[in-house]
């Protein structure tokens, strides 16, 4: 059994809270909840059996715990990661690791250093859905890979306050699309070029930042990806992707609650897709925490680790860049 600490009980920690104590049961004791604000802290803590610890210095200096599952806010990712993993913890760390270049490359460096499991978690990745369109894909079923678009629109959408403070479009939710493209092409970008518009949200234009965006990326393998990325849609949360390769092409649709058709003379009917991120990735969230775990225990390769997201992270600053511009952006602009 390994020792886990839950930090930070909001909105993800207490999905990932979840996993650990079912998914996760026959592997994992949930040691100790730490937050340093939420009211019924104690009263969660005891409902699930565990501590309850306001100061993360507590659980670090804790012997008895082996992990952390970090879901503080992203402002905090790098500090919260780096005194975990040089406390000698393994980390999962709710997606980004921060906005910087920089501190992404310091955190591989220290999981690397201190022989750690570092997971961070881009949940698409562990989507079954996104993961067989991606295998099919990668073992080139579809022959060799030519276009790959995403789609990502949001529903029911952020309040203003929380777009006006998370980053940015890109940094924020595209980044999970282009982490995809990085997955399905295993290639390095090359060169980006970002449109985009504030419609819904003009405030956003104070800010040089887009409620809607379409993106292009150029792969070195020479696979063209596209994501189109909006803050709102009106009928549900559409999330997609399509590829196209030369002996054929593969698409995940969107998830419903249920897969009923109903037509008559005046049209067809079907259901919309799903409500929101909580329904739709609620299988993904469990599979990236048991993924986690299963590396812990049977010390296997993180199946994300900070290597990774650099990909992503230089596509979002190149995108961004590149909207501020008006240009084409290549991606060794983008430097630490
Ligand atoms: N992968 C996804 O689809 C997805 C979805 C939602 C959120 N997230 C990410 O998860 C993170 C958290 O988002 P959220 O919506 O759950 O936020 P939230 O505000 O609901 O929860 C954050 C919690 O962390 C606590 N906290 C803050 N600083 C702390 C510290 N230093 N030590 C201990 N506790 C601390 C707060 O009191 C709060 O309870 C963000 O980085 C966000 O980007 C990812």
């Amino acid at each position: 059994m390994i020792n886990v600490a839950l930090v930070g009980a909001g909105r993800i920690g207490r999905v990932h809270l979840e996993s650990l104590t079912t998914k996760c049961a026959n592997d994992v004791n949930l040691h100790t909840i730490c937050d340093g604000v939420a009211p019924d802290l104690e009263e969660l803590a005891a409902d699930h059996k565990a501590k309850a610890v306001r100061d993360l210095e507590d659980v670090l200096k804790n012997p008895e715990i082996d992990a952390l599952v970090i879901c503080t806010p992203t402002d905090t990712h790098f500090n919260v990661i780096q005194r975990s993993l040089s406390a000698g913890k393994h980390v999962f760390c709710e997606k980004p690791i921060s906005q910087s270049l920089r501190e992404t490359l310091d955190v591989a460096e220290l999981a690397e250093k201190h022989k750690k499991v570092f997971l961070v978690g881009y949940n698409r990745r562990f989507d079954l859905n996104y993961r067989k369109a991606q295998e099919i894909v990668t073992s080139g079923k579809i022959g060799q890979l030519q276009v790959l678009h995403a789609t990502n629109y949001d529903y029911p959408g952020a309040p203003l306050e929380y777009l006006m403070d998370c980053g940015g479009i890109f940094m924020d939710q595209v980044l999970h699309d282009l982490d995809l493209l990085r997955f399905y092409t295993q290639s390095e970008p090359e060169v980006v070029s970002a449109m985009g518009n504030a419609n819904a949200f003009p405030e956003l234009r104070t800010i040089g930042d887009a409620d809607v965006v379409n993106c292009i990326i150029q792969f070195k393998s020479g696979v063209i990806g596209s994501v189109d990325c909006s803050r709102f849609a009106t009928y549900g949360y559409d999330q997609r992707i399509e590829a196209l390769g030369t002996k054929g092409g593969v698409w995940s649709e969107n998830k419903t609650t249920d897969n009923i058709r109903y037509s008559t003379s005046g049209g067809t009917l079907s259901d919309n897709p799903m409500p929101g991120f909580l329904t739709r990735y609620m299988d993904s969230y469990a599979n990236e925490i048991v993924s986690f775990v299963n590396s812990i225990v049977n010390n296997t390769p993180s199946e994300m680790d900070a290597l990774e997201a650099i990909y992503s992270l230089k596509m979002a600053a190149a995108c961004k860049l590149s909207l501020k511009e008006k240009r084409m952006v290549e991606i060794s602009e983008i430097k630490p």
